[in-house]
């Protein structure tokens, strides 16, 4: 577009397009401009912040608070809450210095690869219904990453992601509760896109994996990012308005536990069994050698020697 046209469209001078345009280039934007021809947009940086992400954004969370750096962009997005940020609130890193993952684990959050991402909710819940958001998150990461590369994604309970295999994808759900009252939850996303093998630490790589490394493809991070979050949008409004049951039969076919000798670590000790399936809350099935069931509500799956998830 000529920069004649692009100051009547925008109701400012010449000058001031150029100015912009000067600031763009600067921020690593691609303006080809040629006399004739006016300028065209040949490349935006690899970047999610909320003009590279605007494109990309489908429903109503367009709310995108955006670092270069922080800690732990479930940090800024408890601090944001308290400050009374609206739901559907998100924060987008492009690196963590103290990314958590669960269990009071580390997140690993190299810079300009991946997508470290917490998303605020005000959700009219019980704070014992809470553990299910992180099912329904689980659904939504499963489902943009097999849309946005078709690769064959699967949840290891409670909301791991795995592709080929090995981990992709956390979810790590937070909430600030009453006994009977939820005041806020805070869903952080982490998805490893681009990164090679190689960027993992050493003690991670045979269990964590990008989707770069997965399926031989670079990610296009923003449109994945805009993907991911119409995807939770709108499984967290369904799971809202009717129920878990709304997100269940997708959750199950992503499932790579179901039939699988498994060990869980939980807080009262070890559990081994067979995996049956999820229970109307969300809660994993056991079926233990002596025929009884088990409900697990928390813990770590181990998947027992000689099985293997897909
Ligand atoms: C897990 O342990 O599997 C959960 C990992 C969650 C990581 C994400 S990255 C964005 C958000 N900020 C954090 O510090 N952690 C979560």
């Amino acid at each position: 577009m000529s920069g004649e046209e692009l100051a009547r469209r925008l109701g400012c001078s010449r000058a001031a397009v150029w100015k912009r345009i000067a600031a763009l280039r600067r921020r690593g934007y691609r303006i080809d401009g040629r006399r004739a021809g006016g300028y065209t947009l040949a490349a935006m940086p690899d970047r999610l912040g909320p003009a590279e992400l605007a494109p990309h954004l489908q429903g109503a969370w367009r709310r995108i608070h955006w670092f270069e750096e922080t800690d732990s962009t479930q940090r800024v997005a408890r601090d944001l809450a308290r400050a009374g940020a609206p739901e559907g609130t998100a924060v987008i890193a492009e690196r963590q210095t103290s990314g958590r993952g669960r269990l009071g684990r580390q997140w690993h959050s190299p810079p300009g690869l991946n997508l470290y991402c917490s998303v605020l909710l005000r959700p009219p819940l019980v704070p014992g219904a809470v553990p299910q958001l992180a099912l329904v998150a689980g659904a939504a990461v499963a489902a943009a990453v097999a849309e946005e590369t078709g690769a064959r994604a699967a949840i290891k309970w409670p909301n791991d992601v795995l592709v080929g295999g090995r981990k992709v994808a956390g979810i790590l759900v937070e909430m600030d509760s009453e006994m009977e009252r939820v005041h806020h939850v805070i869903v952080g996303i982490g998805v490893n896109l681009n990164g090679p093998r190689s960027s993992f630490p050493r003690d991670l790589r045979t269990k964590a994996s990008s989707l770069r490394a997965e399926t031989g493809r670079r990610v296009d991070r923003a449109a994945f990012t805009g993907r991911l979050l119409a995807a939770f949008e709108a499984r967290y409004g369904r799971f809202l308005s009717a129920g878990f049951e709304s997100v269940r039969a997708e959750w199950e076919a992503f499932s790579c536990l179901t039939g699988t000798e498994v060990r869980v670590a939980g807080p009262d000790g070890d559990v081994a069994g067979r995996v049956l399936g999820l229970d109307d809350d969300g809660a994993l099935r056991l079926a233990q050698p002596d025929g009884s069931t088990v409900r697990i509500v928390a813990g770590e799956v181990t998947v027992r020697e000689g099985y293997r998830v897909r």
